[in-house]
C-alpha cells in the first residue's frame, strides 16, 4: 500500500475539481422530480460536466457506462441511469458523481427526496449526512482511518441503522481510487495514520435495516439484502495541519 500526500498546489487543483462536482450535483438535484427518469439526470450531469470544462470520472471506469450513479430507495450505490427508471413521489435517490480536471479527481454524493419524505426517511438522510460530518471531523493529522470509521459507525448504529461493509471510502488524487481504504466502521486508533496532505473520500452508505448487500444481475447495482432503504453521502477531504478541509463544496 502506498499513500500519496499532496502539495498545497495539488490540493488547490483538487478544490477546483471538487467545486465542479458540487455544481454538477446541484444541477442534477434541481432536475429531480416525479416523472423524471434517472437517464434524464444522467443527461443533466453530463451536460454540466462538459459545460464546466471537466471530464467525467466514472464513464468507462471498469466499463461503467455513465457519468452518474443514481440509486433509488433500496439501491445502495452504483445504480446505472436508465430511461426505464422513473422517479415517483416518496422515493429517495442517491446521486454520485466524479470528475477529472487538469489531472485531478473530485468525487461526491448526496441523497435527495423526490417529493416529500416520511419522518423515518428524513431521519435516515439526516443521520447519514451527520455521520459524514462526524467522519470529516475525525479526519485529522495523527488520527487513523479507524477513527474516521468509528465516528461514522457510532452515530449510525446509535440511531438503529446499519453501515454497509462491502463498499468503503478511499484516497483520491491523480486517480479516482487511491490508498488508503476508508471504511465506515472501525476501531479508534486502528488503520493507517492520517498525515498532512492526504486527501480522502469519506462516503458512508447507511441502511435502514441490516447491513447486508446483494449485487444485481447488471453486475453494478448494489442493493440491500432485506429491501430496506439506503442513503449515501460523500465528500473529498484534505487532511491538513489546520484540520480537515472539504474540497467538494
Ligand atoms: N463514488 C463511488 C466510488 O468512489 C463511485 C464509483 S462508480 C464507478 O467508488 F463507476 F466509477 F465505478
Ligand atoms: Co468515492
Amino acid at each position: 500500500m502506498s499513500i500519496v500526500c499532496k502539495s498545497s498546489s495539488e490540493i488547490d487543483k483538487m478544490r477546483r475539481s471538487g467545486h465542479i462536482v458540487r455544481q454538477v450535483l446541484e444541477a442534477t438535484k434541481e432536475a429531480v422530480a416525479p416523472g423524471r427518469s434517472t437517464m434524464d439526470l444522467e443527461r443533466v450531469a453530463e451536460r454540466k460536466i462538459r459545460d464546466l470544462g471537466a471530464k467525467p470520472a466514472f464513464k468507462g471506469y471498469y466499463d461503467y457506462p455513465c457519468v452518474l450513479c443514481a440509486s433509488i430507495n433500496n439501491e445502495i450505490v452504483h445504480g446505472i441511469p436508465s430511461e426505464r427508471r422513473v422517479l415517483k413521489a416518496g422515493d429517495i435517490v442517491s446521486l454520485d458523481c466524479g470528475v477529472v480536471l487538469d489531472g485531478y479527481y473530485g468525487d461526491s454524493a448526496i441523497t435527495v427526496a423526490v417529493d416529500g419524505l416520511t419522518p423515518e426517511l428524513q431521519k435516515l438522510l439526516d443521520v447519514t449526512r451527520e455521520s459524514l460530518a462526524l467522519g470529516i471531523e475525525a479526519a485529522r493529522v495523527g488520527n487513523t482511518t479507524g477513527d474516521v470509521g468509528a465516528a461514522v459507525q457510532r452515530l449510525v448504529e446509535s440511531n438503529g441503522f446499519s453501515v454497509v461493509r462491502e463498499f468503503v471510502g478511499h484516497g483520491i488524487g491523480t486517480k479516482l481510487h487511491e490508498d488508503p481504504q476508508v471504511p465506515n466502521y472501525g476501531t479508534p486508533g486502528h488503520g493507517p495514520k492520517l498525515r498532512d496532505g492526504m486527501v480522502i473520500a469519506i462516503e458512508p452508505m447507511v441502511n435502514m435495516g441490516g447491513p447486508e448487500t446483494r449485487l444485481l444481475d447488471d453486475k453494478w447495482t448494489a442493493v440491500t439484502q432485506d429491501g430496506s432503504y439506503s442513503a449515501h453521502f460523500e465528500h473529498c477531504v484534505a487532511i491538513t495541519k489546520n484540520g480537515p478541509v472539504i474540497l467538494t463544496e
